[in-house]
């Protein structure tokens, strides 16, 4: 970031030639994330390999730093982090700062609950909007006392007191979030007995793999029919967790950029190393291959108790399709990007379960539909749903000098740059500073691939 005052607006042309080449991906958000937390909470020096070193995942890190565990970056990058052990963690002596992160604070206010802390707690601006009572409203349940000082409750800043020991909670998740379901998780290793979330419809399963990976007790069981498939999930709490040794895998949400810069640019072909296979983060890919794109799976191997596998990518006439509801949760992050391929494909896709959208980094519905039609694509935004008449090849482009808003959304800014590889006229983003804090090397890699953007 030059100057991170200022905006740094960004444009991206039609590209002139195919994309070529290969990438090592960054590590993956969610489990780096979860690396510093968990790593904080056990007993011992754990050794973290491929850690993501957004700007998100380094908030984490300091507040894991801030209140007593040590956080060490060696020279190759690797990260060594010594625990406090389950409830060991204590009150910093200044607020902690998550940045523009729903995970970091999210899941760290569940590790918080399970020891005897008092913290207050920021965000910036986007943060600041986003619901806390998702999470507040359970950890209340278990013991925490929460002060809000913004405009709402139930937004940040806040100030958690914990509970001098936790009470365990028998939980269902309102809404389908891991974040709320891994923040309940966290605060219930700290609680005697046994802590159960139940889940209606299954998401992302990091928090519950790594758990086992720590040596944790924890133990999943299906439920419900029919499409949507949910589970119930019980923690033993006031169980050690061990240090551990913990390779990140390359981040799907990460890859799914360059991998539809890819398939809109024709006779590409590009290899994207070190992607996380996760049953409940593989939605974009089932909708991308029902669109008809060229996408193999090579080399598949086990990294951090998840598969990983390398991806060849080829340029690809995609078609609209209707998505469904009950794909939502396994492609959370991946509709920015999904619609700007529909907005290249031949014929009309229907997106569909769109709600949780709306509670993003930026009201993602909103986002999304605004920028494609300055771009000059037919959409239609309903309550939870879009409609995308595909432009069967580039989109026209931004017609005037008004760039994309982007709302420091960083999926946002990144999905409207990959539009601009294939449109007409340049399209052009207001700001770009946001996408360090999922995406640090998303420039440098797109331009191994050859794309040009100019700032
Ligand atoms: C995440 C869960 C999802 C996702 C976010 C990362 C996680 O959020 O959008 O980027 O690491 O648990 P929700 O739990 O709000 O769906």
């Amino acid at each position: 970031m030059k100057n991170k005052e200022t905006p740094q607006p960004v444009t991206t042309e039609r590209l002139k030639a195919s994309l070529r080449g290969e990438i090592q991906l960054p590590g993956d958000k969610s489990i780096s994330h979860r690396s510093f937390i968990l790593s904080a909470l056990a007993v011992g020096t754990s050794k973290i390999h491929g850690l993501l070193e957004g700007e998100d995942v380094l908030a984490t890190g300091k507040a894991m730093q801030a209140m007593g565990a040590q956080t060490v970056r060696q020279a190759d990058g690797t990260w060594e982090v010594t625990g406090r052990g389950v409830s060991g963690l204590t009150s910093p002596d200044e607020a902690l700062d998550f940045g523009n992160s729903g995970t970091g604070i999210r899941l760290t206010l569940g590790a918080m609950t399970g020891c005897p802390v008092t913290a207050k707690c920021v965000g910036d601006e986007s943060l600041s909007r986003r619901p806390m009572g998702r999470v507040t409203e359970p950890l209340e349940q278990m013991g925490a006392v929460f002060e809000f000082h913004g405009v709402a409750r139930g937004q940040l800043p806040l100030t958690l007191t914990s509970p001098q020991r936790a009470l365990p909670i028998d939980y269902v998740l309102p809404v389908a979030s891991a974040q709320v379901k891994s923040c309940i998780l966290l605060a219930g290793l700290g609680a005697p007995g046994i802590t159960a979330v139940t889940e209606k419809q299954s998401t992302r399963d990091h928090t519950e793999r790594m758990l086992t990976l720590f040596g944790a007790k924890i133990s999943s069981t299906p439920e419900g029919k029919g499409l949507v498939k949910g589970r119930r999930i019980e923690l033993t709490g006031e169980t050690e967790l061990l240090a551990t040794t913990i390779n990140v895998p390359g981040d799907p949400s990460s890859a799914a950029f360059p991998m539809v810069a890819g398939l809109l640019s024709d006779g590409a072909e590009i290899r994207l190393n070190n992607v996380m296979v996760n049953p409940y983060r593989s939605g974009l890919w089932d909708c991308l291959k029902e669109m008809g794109g060229k996408i193999e799976e090579v080399n598949m191997r086990d990294a951090a108790g998840e598969k990983v596998v390398d991806y060849i990518v080829k340029g690809s006439e995609l078609i609209g399709i209707d998505v469904p509801p009950e794909r939502a949760p396994d492609m959370i992050d991946e509709f920015p990007i999904l619609a700007m391929a529909a907005a290249c494909a031949r014929g009309t896709t229907h997106l569909h379960g769109l709600a949780e959208l709306r509670v993003k980094e930026s009201d993602r519905l909103a986002a999304i539909a605004d920028g494609l039609k300055l771009c000059g694509v037919t959409v239609t935004d309903g309550e939870d749903d879009l409609v995308i008449e595909g432009c069967d090849g580039p989109v026209p482009g931004l017609q005037d000098n008004v760039p994309i808003t982007t709302h420091l959304d960083h999926r946002i800014a990144m999905s409207f740059l990959v539009l601009g590889l294939n449109s007409e006229k340049p399209i052009r983003i207001d700001d770009s500073r946001m996408i360090a804090t999922s995406f640090p090397n998303f420039f440098e890699l797109m331009g191994t691939l050859g794309a040009k953007f100019i700032s």
